[in-house]
């Protein structure tokens, strides 16, 4: 399914690399995201449920808990916020040690090698910290030209930043780069930099859409 888009999107204009998100498209964590925070928020007291789950996909990690923590009524010190956002990391990373390739779909390796056959860079440009662990464990890690990840940008999706410096780092113009994203904030941000976008979710089969 992301193979034929991308590729029917990319022959549609001049496409000169495609830059990947990476939880939700290129391999499925996000039920991994979902049940550290969901850890954190029964330790916590604190409301979670699938529906303020969907508020955090594609957001980084300090922001996705300033969303929890929102209508909460008692204040955190900045202090007990790092312990959270470490604790909340820390199952996290435990979770990804189960990853093996075969979280990512065939599809992915189709499309990257249909990209390569055609001179067309690719790129990853993740919220998150941990992508290149996510990229190791998975064997994606050697897959791309250049991996742009949350630690790599001050300022995380929906801003552009991190879109931008992978152009920039691939040496090619925002508006012949194709991003494959699965949430708002990363198709938000890719519009603001002015790029193509396709939206793939890997774990919502048949929502797959050009929108751009
Ligand atoms: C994004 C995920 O890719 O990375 C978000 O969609 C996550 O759910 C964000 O919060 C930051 O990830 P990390 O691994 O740095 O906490
Ligand atoms: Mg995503």
């Amino acid at each position: 399914m992301i193979d034929c888009l991308v590729l029917q999107t990319v022959s549609e204009h001049i496409i000169k690399a495609v830059l990947f998100d990476l939880d939700g498209v290129l391999v499925a964590t996000d039920h991994l995201h979902y049940q550290a925070w969901s850890a954190l928020a029964q330790r916590e007291c604190i409301p979670f449920d699938d529906e303020i789950n969907q508020h955090l996909r594609g957001v980084s990690r300090r922001h996705s808990l300033e969303i929890m923590l929102q209508g909460i009524d008692r204040s955190y010190s900045e202090s007990e916020i790092r312990e959270m956002l470490e604790f909340k990391n820390a199952l996290y990373c435990s979770f990804l040690e189960t990853l093996t390739p075969s979280a990512v779909s065939p599809d992915v390796w189709v499309l990257l090698d249909e990209l390569n056959r055609q001179s067309i860079l690719s790129a990853v440009v993740s919220a998150s910290c941990n992508a290149r662990v996510v990229l190791k464990e998975t064997g994606l890690i050697d897959a791309f030209d250049l991996v742009v990840d949350g630690c790599d940008v001050t300022r995380s999706k929906p801003d552009p930043q991190g879109f931008l410096l992978a152009a920039e780092r691939l040496n090619v113009s925002p508006a012949d780069c194709l991003v494959v994203e699965d949430a708002p904030a990363g198709v938000e941000a890719a519009h603001r930099a002015g790029m193509h976008v396709v939206i793939h979710q890997y774990e919502r089969i048949g929502v797959t859409r050009c929108i751009r």
